[in-house]
């Protein structure tokens, strides 16, 4: 069983802060031990019942009680990661100015854990220059920020200032927290270590359409790379997401391209390659397409008792990329195999590294049984040597913060 590690969530007087209940609760799910400070205008929008209910702790919000304990400084030198949601534009500027005049912020004062926001508010006070540089203020210390996203506001209008989805957040600050946590680092440095770096990551699997209505495709559900781009966020990159087909959602805050066949993908990852300085094909490319894609539906009143399709072999991304790479660029490829003895399949690994000529690549054994479409992955990473360099098993999201590692 796991040891559950202390998180604080915080949450501020924003309409959001009712959302903030599912944030608390997936953390609880997930083993963790929760502990809620709420501000008082919080507890206007969402009840204390329900926050100690679903908490399962005592939630705190004054800061004249506790004081025989010291409770302003305790709660923040016991978590080990802070996640303040929603975060409203005043407790922003108050986070900026370091400010300590309620239980939230003492606690954020004395405390070393990674701190991650989530703003929401209208757009009129996110776009606001008080807000821009109070937000710019918090990302310079390494604070992630999470969202906002666009979409509905509270009232009839829209735009950004939408609070993150709460999975989105929740999965960032576990990136947060697991890699804080991996590195056996004090809480403390987990500073950003991609910030500004721009990463390109391809997810999911292609489809190659046969007629109007059917395609060949294949089993993959896309979270390896959806992972890979919430952790490389949580970092401090500038994610690009070429997305084909997924299955889970991806978070807003990421710029996503979607893409449906091989082809459109080629297309995509080719035109955002030239500005990137790490590109990750995590994606499942159809190696071949039919030759011709039928116009009207397929009918076996035309075809009778055989179909046989012509297939051409597509353009093979990874590749294409590795051998017009400019100096600098990183590129890691993914071999997604079936072997199920372990020396064949790094065997298999290092021949396709060098055939693909990429820097690293990420070898998995994959079935009905394992890799696509699970929540865990075991994978063994070869650089361009074939020299394995990491040996991990475990989360989606932690595979793919020991594979960022490699980035360095
Ligand atoms: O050759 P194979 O499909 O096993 O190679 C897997 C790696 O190559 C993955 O990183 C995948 O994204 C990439 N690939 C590609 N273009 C293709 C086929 C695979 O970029 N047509």
């Amino acid at each position: 069983m796991k040891t559950p590690r202390t998180i604080v969530v915080g949450i501020t007087g924003g309409i959001a802060a009712y959302k903030a209940v599912n944030i608390v609760r997936a953390f609880v799910l997930n083993g963790d031990s929760v502990h809620v400070v709420a501000t008082p205008a919080a507890l206007r929008f969402v009840g204390k019942p329900t926050l100690e209910a679903i908490s399962r702790n005592p939630v705190h919000t004054d800061l004249y009680e506790g004081v025989a304990e010291v409770r302003h400084v305790a709660i923040g030198q016991g978590a080990a990661l802070i996640v303040v949601a929603p975060a409203t534009a005043n407790s922003i500027a108050k986070l900026a100015a370091g400010l300590a005049d309620d239980l939230l912020g003492n606690t954020i004062l004395a405390s070393t854990a990674p701190l991650v926001i989530a703003p929401a508010m209208h757009t009129e006070m996110w776009n606001n220059p008080a807000t821009v540089a109070n937000v710019a203020v918090l990302r310079s210390r390494g604070i992630t920020i999470v969202g906002p996203g666009v979409g509905r506001l509270t009232g009839t209008d829209s735009g950004a200032g939408r609070m993150e989805e709460p999975d989105t957040i929740v999965a960032v600050a576990l990136a947060v927290l697991d890699r804080a946590m991996s590195a056996g680092e004090a809480a403390a440095s987990a500073v950003p270590d991609l910030a500004g770096r721009r990463v390109l990551i391809s997810a999911g699997g292609t489809r190659e359409p046969l007629d109007p209505v059917r395609f060949l495709g294949n089993r993959s559900s896309g979270k390896q790379g959806v992972a890979l781009a919430q952790a490389a966020l949580a970092r401090g990159a500038l994610v690009t997401l070429v997305a084909a087909n997924l299955e889970v959602a991806v978070p807003t805050s990421i710029t996503t391209v979607l893409v449906g066949s091989a082809l459109e993908m080629h297309e995509a990852m080719t035109r955002a390659a030239g500005t990137a300085d790490v590109i990750i094909m995590a994606a499942a490319v159809a190696d071949y397409r039919p030759r011709s894609v039928q116009v009207g539906k397929i009918k076996k009143e035309d075809v009778g008792d055989t179909l046989t399709l012509e297939l051409v072999k597509n353009p093979d991304i990874l590749a294409e990329l590795s051998t017009a790479s400019r100096p600098g660029q990183l590129i890691i490829g993914f071999a997604a195999e079936t072997e199920t003895d372990a020396d064949r399949l790094l065997a298999l690994g290092r021949d396709k590294i060098t055939r693909k000529g990429c820097d690293y690549l990420v070898v998995n054994r994959v079935g009905q049984d394992a890799g696509f479409g699970t929540e865990r992955n075991t994978v063994t990473v070869l650089d361009r040597h074939g020299v394995i360099v990491s040996e991990v098993s475990g989360s989606k999201m932690s595979v793919a913060n020991c594979i960022l590692d490699l980035i360095g």
